[in-house]
């Protein structure tokens, strides 16, 4: 009687032994996979850094900008800093400075004009690459400011605007000399 318990379990391990290979068998006949040839996932490249720079073209160094900018132009897109400002020789303040004569002029120095503390902390003379600067976002070259002007984004319309201002002086600051046309 107690063998035969015994060769029933005996018999069952076997059994679950027996049924263990055969599942790891035909497992293996039914997930093999050819060998790897390279050992690990296959990650997808970094992207070039080149295509970012397609994505976003380079802004064209402003002398080169300069050299073919137009004034008559530069003079029709001061249309929207008119509100604000005077162009004209002799012109006082309105909302903003005048601004004949500023370029190669002390940033924030009209006398009279209320500037903010930034305009008057930012020190240095307004030069080409510093309107340009200020000309696209005004308030991330002068941290603070109060000109409310959201800035020009188009370069080469900044370009034309600073071309417009090197006229309005009675001694204009020579261009950059890339920029000769
Ligand atoms: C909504 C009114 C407004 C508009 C529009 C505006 N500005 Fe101004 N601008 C100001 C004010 C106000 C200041 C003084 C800023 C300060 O003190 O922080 C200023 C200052 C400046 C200065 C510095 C002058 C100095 O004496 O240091 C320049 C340069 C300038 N603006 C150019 C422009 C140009 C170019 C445009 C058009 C593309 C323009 N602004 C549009 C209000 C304006």
């Amino acid at each position: 009687m107690f063998s035969f318990e015994t060769n029933k379990i005996a018999g069952a391990i076997l059994g679950s032994l027996l049924l263990a290979m055969g599942l790891g068998v035909i497992g293996q006949m039914i997930f093999s996979h050819p060998p790897l040839v390279k050992p690990g996932y296959d990650l997808p490249a970094p992207a070039e850094a080149t295509e970012g720079a397609a994505a976003t073209p380079a802004v064209a160094p402003l002398p080169a900008r300069l050299a073919k900018a137009d004034v008559s132009k530069g003079e029709a897109s001061t249309k929207a800093c008119q509100a604000c400002h005077n162009f004209e020789k002799g012109a006082g303040p309105k909302v903003g400075p005048p601004l004949y004569g500023v370029v190669g002029r002390p940033k924030g120095s009209i006398p009279g004009f209320a500037y903010s503390d930034a305009m008057k902390a930012k020190g240095g003379d307004w030069t080409y690459d510093d309107l340009d600067q200020f000309i696209a976002n005004p308030k991330g070259f002068v941290n603070g400011t109060k000109m409310a002007f959201a800035g020009e984004p188009d370069p080469q319309k900044r370009a034309d605007i600073i071309d417009y201002l090197h006229t309005l002086s009675d001694s204009p600051v020579p261009l950059p000399a890339a920029a000769a046309k």
